[in-house]
């Protein structure tokens, strides 16, 4: 088979990667999508069982921490693009063990741009380095206003330093060496596959287990949601029409306070476990806040709309709705996902 494109995404085990890679391997036959992934605690090969025996797709289980191997694949499947995702992504992971972030967000991604600009040797004309990063980077708001793609860098927590940093580097690469490359940041992510640490499926899990629901601090914080499938159309058209060197916020406007966003779970989990109205909302706990925490996050998606006519697919209810039905659904993946079982998937599969 003669592909088009070879196109590395990284991070494909994850959760937003692997939407990305299942989007892209199932409209895109005429590209071949290799999957770089070393497999951490937040990577999980069940994500990708429907795809993983197309013909257009690879998985290779190879750490950004690896430089040597990083240019073995790009030699290797003749890489033509490169769709970044891979990377620490907790928060509270971060205040715990701030280096695990320095080494992956920003050395492993220096590691790779290096290994793009050296195996693609300046010969840039249709490649593409497409860096998929956060809004944490911008710091956080008061009250009002947005995130727009020229807010200075104003990051507080390791993690949105770390990808801070990566975003220069992304940068760096592309002044001083001319390495063809995009970037978007984009807003709180949720939907299937998601790991169960994070605010909604810890919330969802822990409703289902009748746990108390730990909410940080006041519960007063704000975030700005995007279903995660949306976010992988997002990334596809930036990926095939954004402008090179340049830079695209990703989001649905769509703010909520944790609090507000916490009682809406409750009342439709009540719902669709046959609960009496109010029972799951005794569950929520106040408990000591975040330290640094982020007020309030708001993307301004007006130029991605504008320029490339992208818009979210799904209201919030409608997202949240189709959310809570596929972990009510997939109770064995949450529950492989919990005891760590799903850590033997890959020593098995791939044996
Ligand atoms: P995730 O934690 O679910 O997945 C990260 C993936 O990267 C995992 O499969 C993991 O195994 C892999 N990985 C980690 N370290 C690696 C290394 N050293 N080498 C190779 N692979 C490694 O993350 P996610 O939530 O899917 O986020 C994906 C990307 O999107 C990240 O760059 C994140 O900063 C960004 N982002 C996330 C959100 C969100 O709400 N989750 C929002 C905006 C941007
Ligand atoms: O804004 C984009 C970012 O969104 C991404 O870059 C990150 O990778 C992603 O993890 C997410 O970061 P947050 O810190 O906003 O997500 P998290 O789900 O950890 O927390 C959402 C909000 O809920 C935040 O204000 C903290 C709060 N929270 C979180 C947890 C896990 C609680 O109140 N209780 C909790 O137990």
């Amino acid at each position: 088979m003669h592909y088009q494109k070879h196109i590395l995404i990284t991070g494909g085990a994850g959760f937003i990667g692997s939407h990305v890679v299942r989007l892209f391997v199932n409209r895109y036959p005429q590209y071949r999508i290799v999957n770089l992934d070393a497999l951490t605690y937040a990577g999980n090969l069940e994500n990708l069982t429907d795809i993983e025996n197309q013909p257009n797709y690879v998985f290779t289980h190879t750490n950004l921490l690896n430089p040597q191997a990083l240019a073995a694949v790009l030699e290797q499947f003749t890489i033509t693009d490169v769709v970044h995702l891979a990377a620490e992504s907790h928060v509270d992971r971060s205040i715990l063990s701030p280096l695990d972030f320095v080494y992956t967000n920003i050395i492993g991604t220096v590691n790779l741009l290096q290994a793009a600009k050296v195996y693609w040797n300046g010969q840039y004309e249709g490649k593409r380095f497409y860096h998929i990063s956060t809004d944490e980077v911008y710091g956080a708001l008061g009250d009002t206003g947005f995130f727009t793609e020229t807010t200075p860098y104003q990051p507080h927590s390791p993690y949105s330093a770390s990808k801070a940093s990566s975003d220069h580097f992304v940068r760096a690469y592309a002044d001083t060496y001319g390495l063809p490359t995009i970037i978007s940041n984009c807003s709180n992510n949720y939907g299937p596959f998601h790991f169960p640490e994070k605010l909604i499926p810890l919330f969802i899990n822990n409703i289902i287990e009748r746990k108390p629901l730990p909410v940080y601090g006041d519960g007063l914080y704000t975030r700005d949601w995007l279903f995660v499938k949306d976010h992988a159309t997002a990334i596809d058209v930036v990926f095939h029409r954004g402008k090179l060197h340049d830079t695209y916020n990703i989001g649905g406007f769509n703010e909520w306070r944790n609090i507000d966003l916490v009682k809406l779970l409750c009342q439709l989990m009540d719902e669709k476990l046959g609960r009496p109205a109010g029972e799951s909302a005794e569950l929520i706990t106040y408990v000591k806040d975040r330290p640094g925490h982020d007020r309030r996050y708001a993307i301004d998606a007006t130029k991605i709309n504008a320029e490339l006519g992208w818009a979210p697919s799904v209201t919030f209810e409608e997202g949240l709705a189709q959310t809570i039905d596929w972990y009510l659904a997939n109770t064995p993946w949450l529950q492989r996902v919990t005891s760590g079982v799903y850590q033997q998937y890959y020593k098995t599969q791939y044996a």
